[in-house]
């Protein structure tokens, strides 16, 4: 059973490998954290958006989409905060060189001391068997309790240190604790700095009239400077949603983590506008829907988990993230925000013209309140790739790798396989691809063994094989190959479209 990391290197180079991710520019040896999707990548990421947009948008009536510039006026990031406060604290290893984020390195060491934590009980749990009582044991054994009080008083010392931007108590705390550089294993560190995660850039000549504009960080923006745009023209009533996917760039310290940490990445958001007051029972409305959409992905509810905010960011009064157990552990998907009226009430400000929405029920206008959900696509294809990507050994003793893609999101749904390549099969096969291509994303090929070219299908995770044979020349049937069990059946060919249609549905 390879190791996380083993098994994280395997998705990557599978990606590679097989047409899904491809480094960004690597001809030229690489552009670090950006990533290109190949082939069959761009077609799962597409099922991925595709999916979300109709269960976010076509299945909800108060749901409408836009889709905005990726460059906006740059006071909307003054107004918005980002210019201001969109900062990671970093801090350089002398002896290595290295990069990192001060708040990550203290996150990490509480992690280490939580999982000593969970060893203990782990090891309690085998001692005491089924009478095992694990919220007893946490109150009252010492080791642990001495554990817990050493994550209390870093919390009660970080977060108030980060809330005053106390950078120097930071680094106080980062050398009290002992941390050391992962790759020179020194305590030699700089001072703790913040960082602007902004890519900025000058619309119009650089000499006349140059103007620096953000690319934005988050695609939100483009929906709160647009909610009377569309409020009015889509005649939406609150409560209501405004949807969108697209692009966001951000200048992240570490990023070596593939598709997790990117530095141009797409993010598909809901801001949902609703009435003052009202706004943390919507947040808990979107955290457990939200929960469900994960779910019918169809991957274990035990590979999620909430993580509720400690500390919110300057414009949440909540704030949850959706954690997914990648490869590299488990972590945010997906976060879930009550905004408060933060947003709308900046641009209102900073634009000096009135946002405000007018409640008829209420005979009442006001600044609505917004519950965000915010996903990352590039994640939530990581999640789908790594989840699905299996080793398996078959009983005659032979290997196959198998993407078990759901196949609703699977890049191809059905490959069309002439069993040989002469005796007319091949042009009974193009036959059918030629009307099927109109109803699946198909995929031809009549080079190479059958077996071969089905494990080539296993590794792309095309989930059925139409395999056309002599016998389809006598009784116009095929088979059809289910990827996971590798069972076969006969189906008359002009059931074929129907067929795999009601299979993906299941
Ligand atoms: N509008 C709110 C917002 O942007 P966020 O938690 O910073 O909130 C939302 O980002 C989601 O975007 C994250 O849950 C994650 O899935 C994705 N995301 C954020 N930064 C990313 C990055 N550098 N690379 C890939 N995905 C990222």
């Amino acid at each position: 059973m390879a190791s996380n990391e083993e098994l994280f290197k395997k998705i990557i180079s599978h990606a590679k490998e097989y047409g899904f991710v491809f480094q960004s520019s690597e001809l030229y040896d690489g552009l670090s954290a950006v990533y290109d999707y190949g082939p069959f990548g761009v077609e799962l990421k597409n099922n991925i958006r595709e999916y979300w947009w109709k269960s976010m948008v076509q299945y909800h009536e108060n749901i409408v989409g836009i889709d905005a510039a990726i460059f906006m006026h740059p006071t909307v990031w003054k107004a918005s905060g980002h210019v201001d406060a969109f900062n990671d604290p970093m801090i350089d290893n002398k002896d290595s060189k290295k990069r990192y984020r001060a708040d990550v390195l203290i996150e990490d060491h509480i992690q280490k001391i939580e999982d000593k934590i969970n060893k203990e009980v782990e090891k309690a749990k085998g001692r005491f068997g089924e009478t095992f009582d694990e919220k007893m044991f946490r109150e009252t054994n010492p080791r642990v309790k001495e554990n817990l009080d050493k994550i209390d008083a870093i919390k009660n010392r970080f977060y108030p240190a980060l809330d005053r931007n106390d950078l120097a108590d930071v680094k106080t705390l980062i050398e009290e604790l002992g941390i050391v550089c992962p790759i020179s294993g020194t305590r030699n560190w700089t001072e703790v700095r913040q960082f602007n995660l902004m890519f900025s850039t000058q619309m119009g000549s650089v000499n006349e009239d140059a103007n620096e504009i953000y690319l934005r960080p988050e695609t939100a923006q483009g929906i709160f400077v647009n909610f009377l745009n569309v409020q009015k023209t889509a005649r939406m009533k609150i409560p209501f949603g405004i949807a969108q996917t697209g692009k966001a760039f951000r200048n992240e310290i570490v990023a070596r983590q593939f598709l997790f940490r990117m530095r141009e990445f797409e993010q598909m958001e809901i801001q949902f506008f609703v009435r003052p007051g009202e706004e943390l029972k919507w947040y808990e409305y979107w955290k457990e829907e939200r929960l469900k959409w994960h779910l019918s992905l169809g991957m274990p509810s035990s590979k999620y988990r909430f993580h509720n905010h400690e500390k919110l960011a300057h414009y949440a009064n909540a704030a949850a993230d959706i954690e997914f157990e990648f490869p590299i552990g488990f972590k945010e998907i997906e976060g879930i925000h009550s905004r408060t009226d933060f947003d709308l009430s900046a641009h209102q400000k900073f634009s000096g013209k009135k946002i405000q929405y007018f409640d008829t029920e209420m005979n009442e206008g006001y600044v609505p309140y917004v519950v965000e959900t915010s996903i990352g696509l590039d994640r939530t294809f990581l999640a789908v790739l790594s989840h699905a990507y299996r080793e398996e050994k078959l009983e005659d003793g032979s290997e196959r790798v198998v993407l078990g893609i759901p196949a609703k999101l699977a890049p191809i749904k059905v490959a069309v396989l002439p069993l040989i390549k002469k005796d007319g099969l091949p042009e009974k096969a193009r036959e059918i691809m030629d009307k099927l291509m109109y109803d699946h994303r198909c995929f031809y090929e009549e080079k190479d063994t059958i077996g071969r070219r089905y494990r080539r299908m296993d590794a792309l995770g095309t989930p059925f094989c139409i395999t056309i044979d002599h016998q389809t020349l006598q009784d116009n049937t095929v088979t059809i190959r289910d990827r996971d069990t590798m069972l076969q059946e006969r189906i008359a060919v002009p059931e074929v479209s129907a067929v795999v249609t009601s299979k993906i549905a299941k």
